[in-house]
């Protein structure tokens, strides 16, 4: 099945409005930032994105899905900041936004099927502006109502890293590491997850 079929499958299966919550550790590490230009790989439906323009961000925020994309579009009218979000179909395995950016984020980029992630990163990390941040956040344990396989084995954050070859000469390593937050489940189920933590600035 094509990416853009699973997941407009599952959005559509899914809640048609937006949790109205950020990602805890966006809000961590995006929070402290100046506001700027944002990149946004894999916003499903907006809830960072219109986080991040609530703080003044202008962002292009893109996703396989065309369902999670309307969703997003209402999420931002209702919260007044549709103004500040450029939503676009990507496959991003196949195409990329143009442009340079003071902040790009990827949370929880993940899919079911084969795709070049560390590319897909990669490229996030090449649209970042000299100065700007690449913010990644990505599963590090699987959480019971995951649909990954119960034998799925994650990647440590320096595996990321690595699996994006960047020039180490041109990034500070500001956040390179796993930490633990509780998570809550589609049917109501709280388990504490492992995430990892990558925030990198561009030097040059
Ligand atoms: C696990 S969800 C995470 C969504 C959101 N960023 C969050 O933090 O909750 C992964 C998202 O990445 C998107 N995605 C998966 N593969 C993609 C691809 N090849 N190109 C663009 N988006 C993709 C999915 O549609 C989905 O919205």
């Amino acid at each position: 099945m094509q990416t853009e079929t699973i997941w407009n499958d599952i959005y559509a299966k899914g809640p048609q409005t937006s949790s109205g919550k950020p990602g805890l550790a966006l809000t961590q590490f995006a929070g402290p930032l100046r506001a700027g230009t944002a990149l946004e790989l894999g916003c499903a439906r907006g809830d960072d994105a219109v986080w991040l323009a609530g703080r003044g961000w202008q962002i292009t925020a893109v996703d396989v899905s065309s369902v999670a994309l309307d969703i997003a579009a209402r999420n931002a009218e209702a919260a007044g900041v549709a103004h500040l979000i450029w939503l676009a179909v990507h496959d991003l395995a196949l195409s990329f936004p143009d442009g340079q950016f003071d902040l790009v984020t990827a949370s929880f980029l993940h899919s079911p099927q084969d795709w070049p992630r560390g590319e897909v990163l990669a490229k996030g990390a090449a649209a970042v502006a000299p100065g700007g941040h690449l913010l990644i956040i990505e599963h590090a344990s699987r959480a019971p109502w995951s649909w990954s396989p119960e034998n799925t084995r994650f990647p440590t954050a320096e595996q990321t890293l690595a699996s994006m070859q960047l020039d180490s000469k041109d990034w500070a390593h500001r956040c390179l590491c796993p930490i633990a937050r509780s998570a809550s489940g589609p049917g109501g189920q709280s388990a504490t997850v492992t995430d990892n933590i990558l925030f990198l600035q561009r030097l040059s």
